[in-house]
């Protein structure tokens, strides 16, 4: 069950900055995409007209996909020094990844163009350094990243719901895109493609705060204020685990946490006042389980029983959000994904 949980520990110890190769961002897109991609922008004419609301959420859907399209055109490079990169049931793992990579940068094309076309600032990519040495290790984070964008998409689409109904369709188009990406990651790591019978919606603002872990730190250049206004939380990293507690009878387990930056944190958060840790999973109330400070510092909290495929999990004061953007307000550290099964 555990097994997984070794990429994200390294992804919080691991920030080393490294050189990246130039991608290819924006709407102008080389004319080999479309073949690789397996389709181009859409020719529908005119631009779907936004709400500055959904302005606001697909230039935080545009900072997100500029680190999945870094991500997979960086593997892709990779590739060539990882050799041939093998077969999946017979299908090469190294076509797979060209076929996502273009998929990813024709995503991003189309939000770019979608926010201009709006007459909106579109969002530029960062730097970022990916704690990834090998093709298992790139698989393993390409589940992990993809998971988040799938979760920050039915989070969209949530939040354009009211505002903008009429581009919803368009956002849930890409969602399966991506879930076949995720289902490519987990057959290569012997895991069957489909855990779960509801994929777990996440807030733009968690899903900001998680792709923050693989963004070099000032290397963002001129944000929207969209995305200079969300709040950062310090990281919440796995640094054990053990049997469950009694608190929490059939919990799978305990793991330990450990809040990254504590001065980041109020003074006197861990005192006093109750901890939990909260869990997100599939289309169920946020759950909660006690927290125990040891005498490091770390924070020891059992395992929420009954969550399948890739839960979060977000350090908070409070026991009784009963929706993710709520909890999103409440949350002292975190998120961080936990792969289950
Ligand atoms: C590509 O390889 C470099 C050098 O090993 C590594 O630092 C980087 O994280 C890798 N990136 C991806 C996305 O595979």
């Amino acid at each position: 069950m555990y097994s997984l949980i070794v990429p994200i520990a390294l992804s919080f110890f691991t920030k080393s900055a490294v050189a990246v190769p130039a991608l290819i961002t924006g709407t102008a897109l080389p004319p080999q995409i479309t073949q690789q991609a397996g389709g181009g922008l859409s020719n529908q004419p005119g631009t779907p007209k936004l709400s500055q609301n959904g302005i606001n959420n697909f230039q935080v859907a545009n900072f997100l996909e500029n680190l999945e399209s870094a991500f997979f055109q960086e593997g892709l490079m990779n590739f060539t020094r990882w050799g041939s990169g093998g077969t999946t049931n017979g299908v090469s793992n190294m076509n797979v990844v060209s076929h996502i990579a273009a998929q990813e940068e024709v995503h991003v094309a189309s939000i770019v163009g979608l926010l201009t076309g709006n007459g909106a600032q579109d969002v530029q990519p960062c730097q970022y350094s990916f704690p990834v040495t090998d093709e298992t290790s790139f698989f393993a984070l390409g589940n992990i990243i993809t998971s988040v964008g799938i979760g920050a998409l039915i989070g969209l689409q949530s939040a354009l719901s009211t505002t903008d109904p009429g581009i919803e369709a368009t956002v849930g188009s890409i969602l399966p895109v991506e879930s076949r990406h995720d289902a490519f990651f987990r057959i290569t790591a012997g895991e069957i493609p489909n855990p779960t019978t509801f994929e777990t919606p996440i807030s733009g603002i968690w899903a900001y705060n998680l792709a923050l872990d693989f963004v070099v730190g000032g290397s963002c250049k001129n944000l929207p204020q969209s995305i200079t206004s969300l709040p950062v939380f310090p990281d919440l990293g796995i640094v054990g685990y053990g049997g469950p507690s009694f608190a929490t009878p059939n919990a799978p387990g305990e793991l330990v946490f450990r809040v990254g930056q504590p001065s980041m944190m109020q003074q006197g958060w861990n005192k006093g006042t109750p901890l939990y840790m909260a869990w997100v999973n599939q289309d169920n109330v946020p759950a909660y389980t006690p927290v125990t400070t040891d005498a490091n510092g770390d924070l020891h909290a059992d395992v929420q029983p009954n969550m399948f495929g890739m839960a979060f999990a977000a350090l908070t004061n409070q026991n009784t959000a009963t929706n993710i953007d709520d909890l999103t307000k409440a949350t002292l550290a975190g998120p961080i994904p936990i792969p289950l099964t």
